[in-house]
């Protein structure tokens, strides 16, 4: 059944009061029925445990009463030593009122249950009138009881008919609240140890931060996560590692042939149709693409993130982009501090206001810390990307462009991925591409 207060449902109002982390919810799992439980066990014991004994106390001052009124009733003329001794023996104050009437019978009904229990041993027990004055003073309760010659007003401390167990109860419900609370919490906290560590190691290696295989530690089951994501964080950077040198080893390979055939043809005489000149020119591209193949597979392969200002990055790249004819104007309110890799980064932005700058007269570049993201935006005024073909273009060798080699969106795709970020391609308001680019913060 779903509660519903006020449009909030009975879920979302649990959420709101339960508190996030793993390691207060599991403490309160733990405890919130432990202490439940011992306060209804000791309710039930103590509840049925404390009526009996308050009818024994009270049983046996109405019997210690009457005792002395017996005894007092057997030998009338010893009556002063009489009380003398039994007020030593039971700790009561007697007093005894010669030619005194009780006024007030029968007795005033009794306040609470053990007044209520003595009231009702007293009347078994005593056979004569009384009555009984509850609140004379707070350390004793006060029996009056009219005898032949007078009254005999006994004063029974008020320990001697109430157990402090309100007391007992709530010490006993704290400290061992306080010892489980202890011993849960030191438990609890080697299990959520492991998880947030192991949440925090994938989530630094999604953002590229590689740092090492975590130590497993908790339950089987965090261990095991916790082997699990060191296999696989191994297998990743693994196959990086191994993409990278093929890369990086195929284009190296390729440039001896090439320089080789470069030769060749130096030493050919030109054709009419000038072949020669195009093949020459062919070559020329393909030792290009190896020089990009080879500086993408350099960057990727080694380079460490770090604490860097992004904002001058962004600036230093612009200018370089403006030195190859690009006009872009800047919106970068710095320093943007973030952990990246510098150099990758620097490629990636490179490639899109390379973008820019040959489909745009105009070109915008700004960056600001969002709420949870470094969020860069690139805008031209150019033609812009049919929606249609935006995610075909950000696939390697997809070019719309005669010269492009279609790289361009491919790596700057994957140095945003490899930073645990975002690119997007979208439509400027006012015509042209956006591409937003957000980093996590
Ligand atoms: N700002 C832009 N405006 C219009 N079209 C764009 C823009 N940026 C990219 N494109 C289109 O996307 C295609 C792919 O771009 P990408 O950068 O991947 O490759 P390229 O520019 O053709 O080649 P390379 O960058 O490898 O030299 C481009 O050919 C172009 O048609
Ligand atoms: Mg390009």
């Amino acid at each position: 059944m779903k509660l519903r207060v006020r449009g909030i449902s009975g879920d979302a109002l649990l959420r709101k009061f339960l508190p996030r982390g793993l390691f207060a919810r599991s403490l309160l799992i733990v405890l919130v029925p432990l202490v439940l439980l011992q306060a209804v066990a000791l309710q039930i014991f103590y509840g049925s445990h404390l009526d009996e004994l308050s009818r024994r106390l009270a049983g046996a001052v109405a019997g210690e009463v009457s005792f002395m009124i017996d005894q007092i009733d057997r030998s009338p003329t010893t009556r002063t030593q009489i009380i003398d001794e039994t007020d030593e023996h039971f700790a009561f104050t007697t007093t005894y009122l010669r030619y005194q009437t009780l006024r007030h019978l029968p007795p005033p009904d009794a306040p609470g249950p053990v007044d209520d229990d003595l009231a009702h041993e007293l009347h078994e027990d005593l056979h004569r009138p009384f009555n009984v004055a509850w609140n004379t003073a707070p350390a004793f309760i006060r029996i009056n009881v009219q005898m032949p010659g007078g009254v005999l007003r006994v004063d029974v401390p008020r320990k001697r008919l109430y157990i402090g167990t309100f007391y007992i109860f709530l010490v006993w419900l704290i400290s061992t609240s306080l010892i489980l609370f202890g011993i849960a919490a030191l438990f609890l906290r080697t299990q959520v140890r492991g998880i947030s560590r192991l949440a925090a190691a994938a989530e630094a290696f999604g953002m590229g931060r590689d740092q090492g295989p975590i130590k497993p530690e908790g339950a089987i089951e965090v261990r095991r996560a916790a082997t699990a994501f060191n296999r696989m964080q191994d297998r990743v950077r693994r196959f990086l590692a191994q993409r990278t040198t093929m890369l990086a080893g195929v284009s190296h390979d390729l440039r001896t042939p090439l320089t080789r055939l470069r030769l060749a043809l130096a030493m050919l005489p030109e054709t009419p149709a000038g072949e020669i000149r195009d093949m020459v020119a062919d070559i020329n591209e393909m030792e290009t693409l190896i020089a990009i193949y080879l500086s993408f597979a350099r960057g990727e392969g080694s380079e460490q993130a770090i604490a860097s200002d992004i904002a001058a990055l962004l600036e230093d790249v612009a200018a370089a982009a403006r030195r190859a004819g690009a006009a872009i104007i800047c919106d970068i309110p710095g320093p943007l501090m973030a952990t990246i890799r510098p150099e990758a980064l620097r490629r990636a932005i490179a490639n899109l206001l390379d973008n820019a700058r040959r489909h745009a007269s105009q070109i915008w570049l700004s960056a600001a810390f969002g709420p949870r993201h470094l969020r860069i935006i690139i805008d031209d005024n150019g033609p812009g990307i049919p929606l249609a073909q935006r995610e075909t273009l950000f696939r390697p060798f997809e070019s719309a462009d005669p010269g492009g080699t279609g790289l361009g969106l491919a790596i700057a795709r994957d140095i945003i991925g490899a930073h645990g970020g975002d690119i997007m391609l979208l439509d400027r308001p006012g015509g042209g591409l956006r591409v937003t680019i957000e980093l996590p913060a």
